[in-house]
């Protein structure tokens, strides 16, 4: 017994000794790298904390809402939920690495609480090629609380019943939005309480225009010549995917898609289930992390940010229906929008929220670590806009905004620690408001069609005169 007692301390020093250098992320009690999922980071992991100290204005009453919600976590695409028997297959590699080849790498390699966690892994087979990007029930827990937690902070702003007067509500066309509505109409007013959104158009420019913009889909945001490509061709990224590689115990480079699969599921994962700890998350180590995060945020700084001027045009519509409703002094005094990931980017890119002084570029990894634009805590599954409209009586300006992103008071450098005064806002956005949408949103315009029949036409003509 006497012996055990002796032997239990100089066991944990062994062990500290040995293990001191694998990372663990079973182990990790902080897992700093879950927030740094960009635009699959689960929302209650970057969700601010500070709202309770921001909400409250001094001599002034909330009076409007207006709200831009992305939908909650939800299912990956088809073709990623078809390849989970690759991720089968990769897990026994891995296993076969360490257990019988003997690859265990003498740096980095994986702990073994790790090690044993990813041989356990299965793939949840009730998640089908059907039902792809379906909101999951996380997802619909995240827009119930986000819901929830607003009318606490505003009830007098968020009453209860339901009526179509007072509350405007619109999703676009997709079963994850449609449920992420139901879900906040849930948080807001109980289960069967007859909140109903008003209808969807055939074409829909206010929450999806980058449907119909032809030059948008033209921008080479990730294609050969990006900033994207360029990074994702460079040294540190080729030594990212080795030294992935080698923790896993393979003598080669594994195929890039490989490590794709094995990320996303990471960060899915992460997201459907909060509260554990996600199995292949432990094939990275939180600097690769840190790497595969700013190759997410050049992707989308080119395609839905700063990277392109056009992308801060996208979203005229939306930006004049905020500027309009907040002015207006009737109903609706709700607005709340649900749609998606660009639509949430372009609208922050049109207001200058979080914009650099200088460009993200694949050669800038190392100078850009505090940089403002980083998606994960932009743009989380469930991220929301929200702008809260004040009326201060006394104050010399009457009528004053908070904008809060993700439950965070937004720091615009021409407003006072987030309270801005209504006038600023409609001067900062005249731009916007006074535009013609159907010519400012997009370089080639919304007329395509016409254009190029018109073209056809026009071209059938000059060829018949010859
Ligand atoms: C498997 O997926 C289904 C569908 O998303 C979900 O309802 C269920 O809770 C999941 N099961 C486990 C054990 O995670
Ligand atoms: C709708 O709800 C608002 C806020 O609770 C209330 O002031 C208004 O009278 C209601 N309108 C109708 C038509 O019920
Ligand atoms: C990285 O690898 C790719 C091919 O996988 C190669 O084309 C590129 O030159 C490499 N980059 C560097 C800096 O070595």
């Amino acid at each position: 017994m006497r012996l055990l007692l002796l032997l239990i301390p100089l066991l944990a020093v062994f062990a500290m000794v040995s293990g001191q250098d694998d990372y663990c992320f079973g182990k990790d009690s902080d897992r700093t790298q879950t927030r740094q999922f960009s635009s699959k980071t689960a929302y209650q992991i970057v969700k601010g904390t500070n709202i309770d100290k921001q909400y409250q204005v001094p001599g002034c009453e909330p009076k409007k809402m207006w709200i831009f919600h992305r939908h909650g976590t939800r299912l990956s695409k088809a073709s990623d939920i078809k390849k989970s028997t690759r991720l089968e297959e990769l897990r026994d590699a891995i296993v076969k690495n360490y257990r019988v080849l003997r690859q265990k790498p003498e740096e980095n390699p994986l702990c073994l609480e790790d090690l044993i966690a990813i041989q356990m892994w299965k793939w949840n087979s009730s998640i089908t090629p059907d039902i792809e990007e379906h909101l999951t029930s996380q997802g619909y827990d995240d827009l119930r609380g986000t819901a929830k937690l607003y009318q606490r902070y505003y009830p007098s702003v968020l009453p209860k019943p339901f009526n179509d007067t007072y509350y405007q509500f619109r999703h676009t066309d997709t079963q994850r939005t449609t449920e992420s509505f139901k879900a906040f109409a849930e948080g807001l007013f109980g289960e069967n309480n007859g909140a109903h959104p008003v209808d969807i158009p055939d074409r829909d420019l206010l929450l999806r225009p980058y449907d119909y913009c032809t030059s948008y889909k033209e921008n080479n945001y990730k294609g050969e010549g990006s900033e994207y490509y360029k990074y994702k061709q460079s040294a540190l990224w080729n030594n990212t995917k080795a030294d992935i590689s080698r923790r896993l115990g393979f003598l080669y480079t594994l195929e890039e898609e490989d490590i794709k699969l094995m990320f996303d599921m990471c960060r899915y994962e992460q997201a459907w289930q909060v509260d554990r700890t996600s199995v292949w998350c432990g094939a990275f180590l939180p600097e690769e992390v840190t790497v595969f995060e700013y190759a997410e945020d050049l992707k989308y700084y080119y395609g839905s940010g700063y990277g392109f001027e056009e992308n801060s045009r996208l979203n005229c519509r939306v930006v004049q229906d905020m500027l309009t409703h907040l002015n207006n002094p009737v109903s609706p005094h709700v607005v709340a929008y649900f749609g998606h990931s660009t639509g949430l980017q372009t609208l922050l890119t049109a207001l200058g929220i979080n914009k650099d002084d200088i460009a993200l570029r694949a050669d800038n990894y190392n100078s850009l670590t505090n940089r403002r634009w980083k998606t994960s805590i932009m743009d989380p599954f469930a991220a929301n806009f929200v702008a809260v409209k004040y009326s201060c009586p006394a104050a010399l300006e009457k009528e004053k905004v908070v904008f809060f992103l993700n439950q965070d008071a937004v720091q615009l450098d021409w407003c006072s620690v987030g309270l801005c005064n209504w006038a600023d806002v409609q001067e900062k956005y005249k731009h916007i408001a006074d535009a013609n949408c159907d010519e400012y949103y997009c370089r080639s315009g919304s007329q395509t069609l016409i254009v190029q029949s018109l073209t056809l036409v026009l071209a059938a003509i000059v060829y018949l005169m010859h």
